[in-house]
């Protein structure tokens, strides 16, 4: 099978890419890693990137000038998916437009629910009785493309902001690998 090449984008702890990662060396899975952007250089998750040995870039997106050899970049890796893992930023919109290919995101609520920052907390307050997570197309509005998987929990109790986070996470790591093979089937 010849595998499509992604892209990871992160800012944080990276636990989504290196699930992601470790799915990329299984087989059958459609994709490979052969990239990973961070818009600091304090995301810890780069260690993956070092440990694995998976090129990666630190950059600050706003500036055009950043925007366009980062484009530059991706089209001479012939990067085909850009998957946002934990990525803190919004994506500038001439980027979005620019880059062709498909961008996908990973966000820790049942969108259309909870759009934006601190869905545990908020779902915690709304008493809900379900949360989860959603994988889905990225567009110019915040959390707003088309959805490509959910998967749910039920939300206990007991459940805090850290415990909700775990469980979710826990959802996270599978969704994703789940919307890629589904998006290349
Ligand atoms: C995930 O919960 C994801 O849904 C959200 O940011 C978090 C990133 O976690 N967009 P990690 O960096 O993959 O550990």
């Amino acid at each position: 099978m010849v595998k499509k090449k992604a892209c990871i984008f992160i800012s944080g702890s990276g636990t989504n890419l290196k699930a992601l990662i470790k799915s990329s060396r299984e087989y059958n899975f459609p994709v490979n890693i052969n990239y990973i952007v961070s818009n600091t250089k304090k995301a810890t998750g780069l260690k993956f990137a070092i440990l694995y040995k998976i090129p990666f870039r630190v950059l600050n997106f706003n500036k055009l000038i950043n925007l366009e050899s980062i484009l530059k970049d991706l089209k001479k890796k012939n990067i085909d998916i850009i998957c946002l893992a934990g990525y803190m930023k919004i994506l500038n919109k001439k980027f979005i437009s620019r880059f062709k290919k498909k961008i996908i995101n990973i966000h820790p609520s049942l969108l259309p629910k909870y759009k934006g920052l601190d869905t545990f907390q908020r779902a915690l307050k709304n008493r809900e009785k379900l949360t989860g997570c959603t994988v889905h197309y990225v567009d110019d509005k915040l959390d707003s493309g088309k959805i490509i998987l959910q998967k749910k929990i039920y939300v206990e109790p007991n459940d805090s902001e850290q415990s909700l986070k775990a469980k979710v996470q826990a959802k996270e790591h599978r969704a994703y690998s789940e919307s890629i093979v589904s998006i290349f089937r």
